[in-house]
Formats: structure tokens, sequence, C-alpha cells
């Protein structure tokens, strides 16, 4: 089968190059997907680099979701025939026309959705489900404060937090990407191109969520944004990781500080999260609450492309391999 490997086993986006490796083999509780699209991931971005190497077991390939057919069913899988149409969420192993996956791991497509739509979803709804509504507590009629708003996961948590009822403070980094996010449906869109929010945030009420991908430049200005018994919670640090929070307001305003990260969750946990996204966002795309904004699709040989594109910062939502 065709893949994508990384020249060198690390590099800038020109390592990426077109390679064969033989099918994967599929085991028991497994489903091989023969697969049509895979979303990328700014996670993909620091494996390439070397940054962020692939938990134990997982395939060296990068590629964190895809979408695609059913073509062989494993020993003790009930739900999937072959042929199903799904999407599945992955611990590597995306890049390839096929991939092994836990059947647990997959969800069917949702109407009306082709593969490339399919495949911009599940990395995205697995991360925002269980850091903005498990760990972040948001409910109806509370507001989400969520940076880097125009990315695949700030368009997600847009999208589901308004579908909740919620409202959106969103900030990003240049006034075309403001204006995109209010289309999205922000309520409060701030152009933060230098590094301020904090007095918006406030004339907007405050936020009871900070969704934080920025890490050390925003912590201070997001420790204020939070009204009382808010919640922040950290899934990337792209800004440096090492903040100083001073514990006296987080006592004072019953705060919580909390992050995670999805990949390196065990496999019955991500089942665990795919039934609770299944309920609680699958309605949602299936009446068009959630809808995968795609930025731009390449040929899965313009992997490197498609990375560089990326990196570049002139998308908004997610960048999607083809193996059409
Ligand atoms: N913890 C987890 O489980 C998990 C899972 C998936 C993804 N993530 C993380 O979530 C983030 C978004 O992922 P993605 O795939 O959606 O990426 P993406 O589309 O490439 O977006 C990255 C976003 O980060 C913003 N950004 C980068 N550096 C910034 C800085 N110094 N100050 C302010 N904003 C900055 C960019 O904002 P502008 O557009 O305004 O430039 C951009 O919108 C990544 O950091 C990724 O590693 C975490």
């Amino acid at each position: 089968m065709r893949v994508i490997e990384i020249r060198g086993g690390k590099g800038d986006a020109r390592a990426l190059t077109p390679g064969e490796r033989p099918v994967p083999e599929v085991g028991r509780g497994q489903v091989l997907i023969r697969v049509r699209a895979a979303g990328i991931n700014r996670p993909d971005i620091l494996q390439r680099k070397g940054l962020y190497p692939p938990p134990e077991g997982a395939s060296d390939i990068l590629g964190l979701e895809v979408a695609g057919e059913i073509e062989v069913v494993g020993a003790g899988v009930t739900r999937w025939r072959p042929g199903d149409r799904v999407c599945a969420l992955l611990g590597g192993g995306g890049y390839a026309d096929y991939a092994a996956v836990d059947a647990r791991h997959a969800l069917p497509i949702p109407d009306g959705l082709d593969f490339v739509q399919a495949a911009a979803l599940p990395e995205t709804a697995f991360t925002v489900f269980t850091n903005v509504f498990e760990d972040g507590r948001l409910t109806e009629g509370e507001t989400l404060l969520v940076h880097g708003a125009t990315s695949g996961i700030g368009v997600m948590a847009i999208q589901s937090a308004r579908a909740a009822g919620a409202r959106v403070i969103a900030t990003s980094r240049g006034a075309d990407k403001a204006q995109a996010a209010r289309d999205m449906g922000a309520d409060v869109s701030i152009n933060a191109a230098d590094g301020r929010f904090l007095d918006a945030v406030r004339e907007a009420g405050g936020a009871d969520v900070v969704l934080d991908m920025v890490g050390a430049a925003y912590a201070e200005q997001n420790l204020q944004a939070l009204k009382p018994g808010g919640r922040w919670v950290v899934i990337a640090f792209q800004s440096g990781n090492l903040v100083e929070v001073d514990l006296a307001r987080l006592m004072r305003g019953r705060l919580t500080l909390t992050g995670s990260t999805l990949r390196a969750r065990d496999a019955d946990e991500k089942a665990r999260l795919a039934v609770a996204v299944e309920a609680r966002f699958w309605p949602w795309v299936a009446d068009g609450r959630i809808r995968p904004v795609v930025d731009k699709v390449f040929p899965l040989e313009e992997a490197a492309a498609a990375h560089a594109h990326l990196e570049s910062g002139a998308h908004t939502g997610k960048v999607v391999l083809s193996m059409a």
C-alpha cells in the first residue's frame, strides 16, 4: 500500500515522502479500513519534527484520524461489516491506503458527509468533547473562551459549544481570522494579534471555561478572564509551558486548572470517549450544527505541501489528505 514516510526519521515538511509498506494485519477486535481521506493535525507536525513520539505500540506512520470503508472485520467485532462507511480515531498510521484500528474507535459517517469531511472530525471531536464538556464541564448558558479559534480544534469548539447553548468568545491573530470565527458562530470574536484579549473578554462578561492551546503567553490573562468557579483547560502550550500562577487568585476565584492529551490515553478510555462523542456530538453533526470546515485537500503524495500549508498558519479549519 502507499504510505507517507518521514525520510531520516524527522525533519521539515520536505522530509515527508511517498513510500510503500505491506497492508497492516488485522488483529482481534480490529477492523481494516480502506482509507479514503486522512485529517492532518498539529500534533502530526510535532511528530514529524521528532518532538512527539508515537505511543508504545502505535504505527510510526503519521495520521491520527481517517475516513473510509471497512474492508476486513477482525475476530470478535460485531458492530461493523465490510463496506460500512466509517471515520476513526487512530494512535497513528492514517497517512496510508489502509489502517488497522480498534473497532471501538470507529464511528459511522453521518449522512450527507463525504470522506474528506468525515476525516476532519474524529481528532477534534474527541479532544473538544473531553476537554470542554467533561473536564471543562461547560453547560448551557455558560461562556467558553477559545483561543486559536480558526484552528481545527477551535472550529469544533465554537460549533459544539454553540450547539450546547453556551456563548463563545473567540480569539485569533488577525482581522480575517477574527471575522472567520464570527462567521462560524462566535458571539464575540477578538483579534488578539497584539497578544491582548483580557479587556475585551471582561467587557463581554468573562469566561466560565477557557480552552487553551497557547500556554505561557496567555496564562495571566486566562486566569484573570475567568469568572468565579471558572475552569482553565490546557490542551497545548504553543508559546511555552512554564508559567507563574498566583495561587491566591485560584483560591479566591475557586478556579480549576487542568489539562490533558488524547493520544496517550489507553484503548478502553478512547472507546469510552467514542461512545460519548457519538451520543453527544453526532446528532449535532446530523442536524448541521457541527459541520466540518475543510480549508484545503491535498492528494496523499502531496503530504509535504499539506504540512507546509498547515505550518504557514494560513488555513481556517482542517487540512485533509485524499487517497482518491
Ligand atoms: N491535548 C490534546 O489532546 C490535543 C489534541 C489535538 C490537538 N491539540 C493541540 O491543539 C492545538 C490545535 O490543533 P489543530 O490541529 O487544530 O492546529 P492548527 O489548526 O494548526 O491550529 C493551531 C492554532 O494555534 C494558534 N497559535 C499557535 N501559536 C500561537 C501563539 N503563540 N499565540 C496564539 N495562538 C497561537 C494559531 O492561531 P492563529 O490562527 O491565530 O495564528 C492556530 O489557530 C495544537 O496546539 C495541538 O497540538 C491537543
